[in-house]
Parts: structure tokens; sequence; C-alpha cells
């Protein structure tokens, strides 16, 4: 059995990709951080369809401690490795710039060190991110592989960082290391600090006569929004590939935050129109420094991969709005 490790494995990305390694037949070791476990909601509740799977093992501990990861790395020799554990929240980002860059960007240092010493012949995926763009000046077509790179939050920087590590190990020691430059990929597993679950989670209290109206920041912002299940099995797909190499996922189509909300509104039975009735500005929400416009162009992964994102911004909202929308009742 072929074995791949997967850090933050109890994350949205980290759930579905540990049911798509399972399914393809791997052995999963997943990486979590231990928590302090309350009876009353299960600990990991996005890992709650791989219960009792014995395709699947959780290891508790800490990526920034090169220790446990070298350990880790050295016991397994796994066939791919996946970092997906990361402080992936920008807006907070600002407000702990160090321990973003030691988690974002030293602990990948770790990693890489560790399999180029003890586990080089070990695919190496690092969860890399449309926030190296910067969105300043986003072209027509998205951005693709090529386009110039500008962080705009220390969580962009720590990226950045992780980004170009993960090239230099390739260069300079031949390890099979990979950058998934990923654009925003969502679903119902989403945490609720980000916008799109914030959206439909608020649209959907609302028809429930829970709330009245969802605390916004920046609504201008565009972003490429895709579905975090499809997004798992491009990873996968660039560990599979003869060469490593670094791709951009997206769906090649973005829109505002605004129109996101007006999306939402609709799929839960409420007016989209009267979209002001529904918000409220609050400006603990807007960043320091915002990422206006993010669109990708996904021409690369589709050619040489054959992956191409298989749900459109008006699928995944309807499908995020129903859950919530059964969640509240
Ligand atoms: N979170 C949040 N909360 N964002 C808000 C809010 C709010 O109340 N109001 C407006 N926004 C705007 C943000 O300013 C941003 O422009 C946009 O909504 C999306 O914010 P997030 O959902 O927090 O995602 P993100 O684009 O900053 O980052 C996500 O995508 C990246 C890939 O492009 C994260 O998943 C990152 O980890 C990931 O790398």
């Amino acid at each position: 059995m072929k074995t791949a490790i997967v850090t933050g494995v109890s994350g949205q990305d980290g759930s579905y990709l540990a049911e798509h390694l399972i399914q393809r037949g791997y052995f999963v070791v997943g990486v979590d951080r231990r928590r302090v476990s309350d009876p009353r909601s299960p600990a990991r509740p996005t890992l709650n369809g791989l219960k009792k799977c014995q395709a699947l093992k959780i290891v508790d501990g800490d990526i920034t401690d090169p220790v446990f990861m070298t350990r880790l790395i050295a016991d397994y020799t796994p066939e791919k490795f996946f970092n997906l554990a990361a402080m992936s929240h920008v807006g907070q980002s600002f407000k702990q710039p160090v321990a973003t860059f030691n988690i974002d960007a030293v602990a990948v240092v770790n990693q890489l060190e560790a399999i180029r010493r003890f586990s080089p012949e070990t695919h190496y995926y690092q969860a890399s991110t449309s926030e190296l763009f910067g969105g300043l000046t986003c072209p027509p077509e998205g951005y693709n592989e090529e386009s110039p790179l500008h962080p705009r939050s220390p969580y962009g920087v720590a990226k950045l960082a992780a980004y170009w590590s993960v090239r230099n190990f390739r260069e300079a020691y031949g390890l099979f290391a990979t950058n998934g430059i990923l654009f925003n990929h969502e679903s119902a597993r989403r945490g609720s600090d980000f916008v799109t679950r914030k959206i439909t989670l608020g649209c959907a209290a609302i028809a429930a006569g829970k709330q009245d109206k969802i605390p916004l920041g920046n609504i201008d912002a565009y972003r490429d929004w895709g579905f975090a299940g499809d997004y798992v099995v491009a990873m996968d797909a660039m560990l599979d590939h003869s060469e490593p190499d670094d791709f951009v996922v997206a769906t090649g189509v973005a829109i505002t935050v605004r129109d996101f909300l007006i999306k939402a509104l609709n799929a839960a039975g409420l007016d989209g129109g009267k979209w002001e009735d529904y918000v409220e500005f609050d400006p603990r929400f807007m960043r320091p420094s915002e990422v206006p416009w993010l669109k990708g162009d996904p021409t690369k992964i589709k050619e040489v991969l054959g992956w191409s994102s298989t749900v459109d911004v008006d699928g995944l909202t309807k499908m995020m709005v129903d859950n919530d929308l059964e969640i509240l009742g």
C-alpha cells in the first residue's frame, strides 16, 4: 500500500484530499494539531466520513516542530507528501506576521530538508496560492504561472518564501517538489471566517429568522471561486505527473464578493436585488492592504494534466447555501 502524508488533514482541503487518496488505495497519515476535545462537538467533524477507516491514521503534531516533522518523514518515507497545514487567514496574518512566517514559510523549508535527507524519492506538494500575485494588475485572461509576483499580506509574503524554497530544492537537489498555485476554493466544509461561508451561513440564518444582517468589509474584491473537492484532484494529479512543475488551479471566472452575496441571497429564497438590506459595513473586516482582483488562467493544467473544474460559482453557491439552510433549519 502506498503512503501519503497530509498535513492539515482536518481542514477543508485536507479532509477532501484524504477521502480522495483513500479511494485511490493510499494509506493516509494525517497530521493535525492536538486540540481539547469537547464532547458536545466532535473534534474533527470534517473527517466524520472516515470514522473507523483503517486507511487513515491521525498523528498529533505541529508542523513548526522540525524534530517532529523529520521523524515523521524518516519513519514513513511516504510516496507523497502534501503540505496543506497553514495559517491560512489573510486578514489574521497582519496581526501575527511572525507566527505566520514560521508556519507558512520556515516549516516548509524544514519539510523539504527532511525529505532531501531521509526520503528523497517522495513527491512533495506545497499549498501555494493566488495571493502570491497580489491582484493589483490582473491581466484580462487571468494570472498564469509566468505572471509577476507581488504579495500584499504577511500571509502572501510567507507563501512566497515557501514557493521559492520549493523551486530551489527542486533546482538544487532534484527533488520532486511542486507548487499548486490555487485560487480560492470553497465548500460546505469551509471555515465560517472566510467570506463565502460567512455569507452562506448568514443568508441561511436570515432566511430562518435568526439574523438580520451580515457584517462585511470590502465587497468590491473580485475572486475566482471553485469547489475544493475538485481542487484536491488537481493536487494529486500534480504529484502523478512525469516531472515536478508548478500549476495554477482556477476556474477562469471571477466575480465580486457583492455578486457572490446576491447569488447566495437568491439561493436562500431572499431577494438578492435588495442586498443592501441584508449587509452592514464593518471596518474590522477591512485589511491594511487589499488584494482587489484575482482571476486565474487554468490553461496549463488543462493542457498538461487534463484537469478542469467541474462546479461553477452558481453551483458552488447553491451547494453551500443548501447545506447551511439544512444546518440552520
Ligand atoms: N474573511 C472575510 N470576512 N473576508 C471579507 C469580509 C469578511 O467579513 N468582507 C469582505 N471580505 C473580502 C476580503 O477582504 C477578500 O477580498 C475577500 O473577501 C475574500 O476573503 P477570504 O474569504 O478571507 O479569502 P482570501 O481571498 O483572503 O484568501 C483565501 O484564498 C486564498 C487563495 O486565493 C484563503 O483561503 C487563503 O488561504 C488562500 O490562499
